[in-house]
């Protein structure tokens, strides 16, 4: 039998803390639960000390997620590790995450301290993360430009006062696969008490080489690896869980490993994180690019339709991507609604298929093929709903050559109906305007994107808005096959976001930070 490599993702911490990627406390439980379908290992929640928000969010994981191993990071201080604690407490398994830089040039100009203090400091964290938790990882920050005696030093330091889990992070992506395994390999061959840990890859993909890296740590002896699911993370991000555990799986022969993920959650958990987010990935990605299955080229098809083997390494079954171009259209009925999306995976309850079904019979009418992807963005509408303060009850626009775009919009706010009209540069700067107005919430829009979800000039249009208000950020998202009533719903969206976020901050105490201070 093949050794494991156990999977730790860090989508919700090192993902979620790169720009566009922040998720709000429901959105991070939501992610959680898929990452716990997905069979990770360890899931990393947040950075507890971070903010009152990811405390929060690290707590609730901590509570809700049984079968994986909850890990909290902080850095290598008493305030943080307690409070670190504190959050992951609760957990079925928890883990501290503990870390301090390594290398010279993080010690000389970011921490201002010499080897043996940064050692000492190491080895006190550990030791104090050990009193309160069985499993302790240490995390070498910038491990990859560090002085490998120096790395040996402290490794064998942390393991002897209990760390269970070392982490080797290829901080800023500088390193390639060979630099990045032979690290790995002297580690194994020079730390005496290396057997008593299991050494972690943790590689950023600023080169491109996270990936590739991290196999490479694999091949070299290392059996955790931190990745995220899309790559997302720190500027050019993380190693792709997708691409690790397909490589793994389809070239299991030549790595001699396994991992116990459930890869046919992959296809899903990307497409969550993206509705999540808004952060889209580009079509010939790896694994879960709209391209990555189709083949265009006469050759290819011959090929693929004599024996699919010729082309394709991997089905696109085994990461979850279900063969079915045309499904549904407006004659069906709940049941084989229900059905299509218990083969999507998604297994509703009768409320949710009552939502759903709704929202279908509407998009029916408007557009004859109902494609899968389709169907999952109808239900990631109706699963992000939240309390809805605000609903769009109206809305007109006129925009057209050398006319000013204007907008007249109703929104319903408990029994009453409020309406106002403004201009703007566009229609739907227009809408958003006249919401501003009758809403009287001053809004920075950060961020708009939009994107057709199937094919066709009926296309639902997935649109994905990042406002600030008061210095917070929030997210917001819809799907309609009109694209101005999406971009009115998306943008309502966030709005009533920042409207239940204010709401509980006033209600409970401690807040429940929503999303990041911008
Ligand atoms: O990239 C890094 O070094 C990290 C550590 C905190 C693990 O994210
Ligand atoms: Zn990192």
């Amino acid at each position: 039998m093949s050794d494991r490599v156990y999977i730790f993702d860090t989508t919700l911490r090192d993902g979620e803390q790169s720009p566009g990627c922040s998720m709000n406390f429901t959105e991070k439980i939501r992610m959680a639960r898929q990452l716990e379908r997905l069979q990770i290992d360890v899931i990393e929640a947040g950075f507890p000390i971070a903010s009152e928000g990811d405390f929060e969010s690290v707590k609730e994981i901590a509570k809700q997620i049984r079968s994986c191993t909850i890990a909290g990071l902080c850095r290598a201080n008493k305030g943080d590790i307690d409070r670190a604690w504190e959050a992951l407490k609760h957990a079925a398994k928890p883990r501290i995450h503990t870390f301090i830089a390594t290398s010279d040039i993080h010690l000389k100009y970011k921490l201002k301290k010499s080897r043996d203090e940064v050692l000492e400091s190491a080895v006190n964290a550990v030791r104090l993360a050990k009193s309160y938790c069985d499993d302790v990882e240490f995390s070498c920050e910038d491990a990859s430009r560090s002085d490998v005696d120096y790395l040996c030093q402290i490794v064998e330091a942390v393991i002897a006062e209990g760390a269970t889990v070392v982490n080797i992070p290829d901080t800023v992506g500088y390193a390639i696969p060979d630099d990045y395994g032979r690290i790995i390999r002297s580690l194994i061959e020079r730390v005496p008490n290396i057997n008593k840990a299991i050494i972690s890859a943790h590689c950023h993909d600023d080169l491109g080489m996270a990936v590739a890296n991290s196999l490479a740590a694999v091949m070299n002896g290392a059996r955790q690896i931190e990745c995220t699911v899309n790559g997302v993370g720190e500027r050019a991000g993380n190693a792709s869980l997708e691409e690790i555990a397909m490589a793994i799986r389809t070239r299991s022969e030549a790595l001699k490993v396994h991992t116990n993920i459930n890869t046919e959650e992959i296809y899903k958990s990307s497409k969550m994180l993206v509705s999540l987010t808004g952060m889209h990935i580009q079509r010939n990605k790896a694994i879960v690019g709209e391209n990555a299955f189709a083949h265009e080229a006469g050759i290819h098809q011959d090929g693929m339709l004599k024996n699919s083997i010729t082309y394709e390494i991997m089905t696109p079954q085994s990461v979850g991507i279900k063969h079915s171009t045309l499904v549904l259209g407006k004659h069906s009925g709940r049941h084989a609604l229900k059905q299509r999306y218990s083969e999507l995976g998604y297994n509703l309850t009768t409320e949710e298929l009552e939502k759903a079904y709704s929202v279908f019979t509407k998009i029916a009418d408007e557009k004859k093929q109902i494609f899968d992807d389709d169907l999952v963005a109808i239900l990631q509408d109706e699963m992000a709903s939240i309390d809805e303060t605000y609903k769009l009850e109206t809305f007109q626009v006129t925009s057209g050559l050398n006319l000013i775009p204007t907008a007249t919009v109703g929104l319903k706010k408990g029994n009453e109906i409020f309406q106002d009209s403004a201009t703007g540069d566009g229609p739907v700067d227009a809408a958003y305007r006249a919401i501003e107005r009758i809403t009287g919430i001053s809004v920075e829009l950060l961020d708009y994107s939009i994107k057709s979800v199937a094919w066709g000039r009926d296309a639902i249009g997935e649109v994905f808005v990042k406002i600030a208000i008061d210095g917070y950020v929030f997210n917001g998202r819809s799907a309609s096959t009109d694209v101005i009533t999406g971009s009115v719903k998306a943008y309502l969206n966030a709005i009533n976001h920042a409207v239940s976020a204010r709401y509980r901050k006033e209600q409970d105490s401690p807040v429940r930070q929503e999303s990041q201070a911008v």
